[in-house]
């Protein structure tokens, strides 16, 4: 608890025990301490405010009993988080004034804990935290949290820590076929921050930057605000369409791709067309950022090894994240760059915050090392199988004629295209008052061209509760094209 803002003024003639609850009713009132805030304790808040520890106690003592604060055994002091109504209207009665019982719950410094539209069926990008394989995380947690050495509490390399570089480099080289060495691995938080570093190492004033089209708007957002001039290039049934990529001219000095999972179509690019933008990154000097986000999950054949290992020419940064092998909010990421980039990379992250923080790192390191990341991959493939097999049957069941499944061989989400005279904006409206997240397909478009569709995640509910999902979304299809039929909308694309 931090030491507590709360002059106390002799020369008044107020007593102490007055001014002290005086104080904490304003700052209360005021909002400067929040429900749920923890107070010091009365010995500690004495020794701040020089006084004795008698005034302390009988001010708490007021608080406590008008409601203000709430005692909680063993555990301190704390803001009430239910302070009654008539003092939040009027902040100057008096105590007096304060009914117990007639409490509202007053919102926290905190904003609202995700509901379900936040965790529920069809949400994209989130694995299954209900496999999360807590204990032994908990354990590497707490194992490194107490044994913090002094060095591993000072500054560090801005690569990030070797051991964790090096268990992830063995990790791709055996799982992706990249290749590569610990030397030139960087760990970063995440995949916005692995492209901001790529803008601030590859681009020069002037430069443009390639995207897919249709394409991942996390991507468009990181690479646009690290001052890249963008330039979509469509994507077909093979991945990018390297003769369009051709054509765009000799200002593109790379091109970002999601050569094993596209996203958000889900199609993995042809081994001829990663041959096509490998040569065309060595012909024109340019670079090619592979994002490798969720290829660690294929179900219909072996997983594709990474464009980054089949380039005789080293023009490739590689980028990955465990947002989706473990959890989004572990917040680590990282870059593969070539040899000849990586002090560049590393002078780079060094300007922008110096290097990563160190304990999740330490944990991660070991959970590779100890094997039980390998393990949770190996048994998460079963689960999402399972999953994304529940989403498909469901599909099939309820949504049958106004969908059309677009790809679903990969990753934790597919795509669908909705039927003619359906709108995906509107849909997921609908779905979102049902608590259902789904995305619409036409927000991963830049340009004017989109097709209408969604992005279904399946990696975060059950298949109990993805069929229960599919059967609620087949509702709003049928409400939305009886709708559109009464209506006589244009048919979607
Ligand atoms: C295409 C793509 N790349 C990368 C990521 C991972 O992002 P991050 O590492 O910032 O969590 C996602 C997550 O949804 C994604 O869809």
């Amino acid at each position: 608890m931090t030491t507590l803002h709360l002059p106390i003024d002799r020369s008044t003639g107020v007593p102490i025990h007055r001014q002290v609850y005086d104080g904490f009713r304003r700052a209360i009132l005021d909002g400067l301490l929040r429900p749920g805030q923890r107070v010091p304790s009365t010995r500690a808040l004495a020794v701040d405010l020089a006084v004795s520890r008698l005034p302390v106690l009988t001010a708490y003592d007021h608080l406590l009993h008008e409601g203000y604060l709430d005692g909680r055994v063993g555990s301190g002091t704390f803001v009430s988080s239910a302070v009654p109504d008539d003092l939040l209207r009027s902040p100057g009665a008096p105590a007096a004034t304060v009914r117990q019982g007639t409490a509202r719950q007053v919102p926290g410094p905190h904003p609202p804990a995700s509901g379900e539209n936040g965790l529920g069926p069809f949400r994209i990008s989130l694995p299954a935290l209900d496999q999360f394989p807590h204990a032994v995380w908990d354990r590497l947690v707490a194992r490194h949290t107490r044994a913090l050495t002094a060095q591993q509490m000072a500054y560090g390399h801005p690569a990030g820590l070797l051991p964790l570089r090096a268990a992830i480099a063995e990790h791709l080289r055996a799982a992706r076929a990249v290749r590569c060495e610990a030397e030139q691995v960087l760990i970063v938080s995440g995949s916005q921050a692995a492209l901001r570093l790529a803008t601030a190492v590859l681009l020069s004033r002037g430069d443009r930057l390639a995207v897919e089209e249709p394409g991942y708007p996390g991507a468009r957002a990181a690479l646009g605000a690290g001052g890249a001039e963008l330039v979509s290039v469509p994507v077909d049934e093979e991945g990018m369409n390297v003769d369009s990529l051709r054509r765009r001219g000799r200002r593109v000095r790379a091109a970002y791709v999601t050569p094993s999972h596209q996203y958000p179509l889900g199609t993995s690019m042809t081994a001829a067309r990663r041959f096509a933008l490998l040569d065309w990154a060595f012909r024109r000097d340019a670079w090619v950022l592979e994002d490798d986000y969720d290829s660690e999950y294929r179900y219909v054949s072996r997983p594709l090894g990474a464009l980054q290992g089949m380039d005789a020419h080293q023009r490739v940064i590689y980028m990955g994240s465990f947002s989706k092998v473990l959890f989004p909010a572990v917040r680590v990421g990282y870059v593969v760059a070539p040899p000849t980039l990586r002090q560049r990379f590393v002078d780079a992250r060094e300007a922008f915050d110096l290097f990563p923080p160190s304990l999740y790192q330490l944990v991660l390191a070991e959970f590779l090392r100890e094997g039980h990341f390998a393990r949770h991959l190996r048994r998460m493939r079963g689960v999402y199988l399972e999953r994304r097999d529940a989403l498909l049957t469901g599909l099939d069941r309820h949504c049958g004629d106004r969908l059309t499944v677009h790809n679903a061989d990969a990753g934790l989400h597919l795509a669908v295209l909705l039927s003619a005279g359906l709108n995906d904006g509107d849909v997921v409206q609908r779905m979102a008052g049902r608590g259902l997240a789904a995305t619409a397909l036409s927000t991963c478009y830049a340009g004017t061209v989109r097709r209408n569709g969604l992005l279904l995640g399946f990696g975060g509910s059950p298949p109990r509760r993805m069929l229960d999902a599919t059967r609620v979304l087949g509702e709003v299809l049928q409400a939305r094209r009886s709708r559109s039929v009464a209506g006589g909308a244009t048919p979607g694309r």
